[in-house]
Formats: C-alpha cells, sequence, structure tokens
C-alpha cells in the first residue's frame, strides 16, 4: 500500500496560510474541535494550558483522534486513539510504546518512542482567535496517507457501496 498519499496531492503556497479555526475562548472551553485547513481535516487539543493540532486521523489505520482520551505517559500528554489505543504525544506527533525485555520479565516495561508518527501542525492564538497552519508536507509522516485524497476517495466508495448494499 501506498502509505505515502500526499506526494499525489499538489500543495501550494496558499496552503501554508494560517486559517482560523475558532475563538480562544471557545476552544477553551471545548478543549477539542475538529475543522478543515486547506482541505485537510485536523484536530485541536486545548490540554494543560496549551494548543495543540495534529492531523486527525491515526497513522496507524485512521482512527478518529477527536474522539480519543487524552492520557499522560511517562510525564507525556498523549492522545489515545480510540481504535487500538496507541498513545500519541500531543506536543510532537511521537508514537509511544512500552518495551518489555524478553529475557527478563520481571523487568518494569519502559516507555520508548517510535518517532514522530503524527502530522503536527502550527497553532497561534492572535486576537481572541485560534489559527493553524499546516506543516511542511515536503517531509512525510505515516499519519499523511489519511490524510491524502486518495484515502478520502477510499472512504467515500466504501460508504457509497454501504448505502448500496
Ligand atoms: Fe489508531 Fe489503530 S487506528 S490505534
Amino acid at each position: 500500500m501506498d502509505r505515502q498519499g500526499s506526494d499525489q496531492d499538489s500543495v501550494t503556497l496558499e496552503d501554508y496560510s494560517p486559517v482560523c479555526v475558532g475563538q480562544e475562548a471557545d476552544l477553551k472551553k471545548l478543549e477539542r474541535k475538529t475543522a478543515m485547513v486547506h482541505n485537510r481535516e485536523v484536530v485541536v487539543f486545548y490540554h494543560k494550558g496549551e494548543f495543540h493540532a495534529m492531523d486527525n486521523r491515526c497513522y496507524h489505520a485512521g482512527g478518529p483522534l477527536h474522539l480519543g482520551e487524552i492520557e499522560d505517559f511517562n510525564g507525556q500528554s498523549c492522545i489515545v486513539c480510540p481504535w487500538h489505543k496507541y498513545k500519541i504525544t500531543l506536543a510532537t506527533g511521537e508514537g509511544l510504546y512500552q518495551s518489555i525485555d524478553p529475557k527478563n520479565p520481571a523487568a518494569v516495561p519502559e516507555w520508548c518512542s517510535k518517532g514522530v508518527k503524527q502530522r503536527i501542525h502550527v497553532v497561534t492564538v492572535k486576537n481572541g482567535n485560534v489559527y493553524v497552519t499546516l506543516s511542511d508536507t515536503s517531509i512525510a509522516y505515516d499519519s499523511d496517507y489519511y490524510a491524502s485524497e486518495k484515502y478520502k476517495q477510499l472512504l467515500i466508495s466504501k460508504m457509497l457501496k454501504q448505502g448500496s448494499a
């Protein structure tokens, strides 16, 4: 499967202009909100006094991150995907996992990073409004596939098939 679907999506300079996703006061109350930013589905979280934005579809299999719980692991706030419980740091988009030493089953599992898997975006607040600016898509991340036109078309055809069944 071509997981780098965004390679085929054309990106223009316009796509990197900030998009207003709501009012600061509203987002602080809601604590999370999905928004379309230049045709990309993102989720904005307000957690522990900070805003974070990332692709809304989980890098593993496209789970809807806006429906996940936020929990702390190894001192890092993470969104836990509702589909298969993958943990993604809000600040960096890293996938976290617990490693176990098979030669020492009594050892306490350690939290490790798989590296950045979920694309995060820049959030700015100006005059009471919250803006999201997409990050540089010339660098690929695993979540790109689930934000691509190819994946969206796949979802649409799936829904059409279900509707006609
Ligand atoms: Fe998110 Fe599988 S889709 S953990």
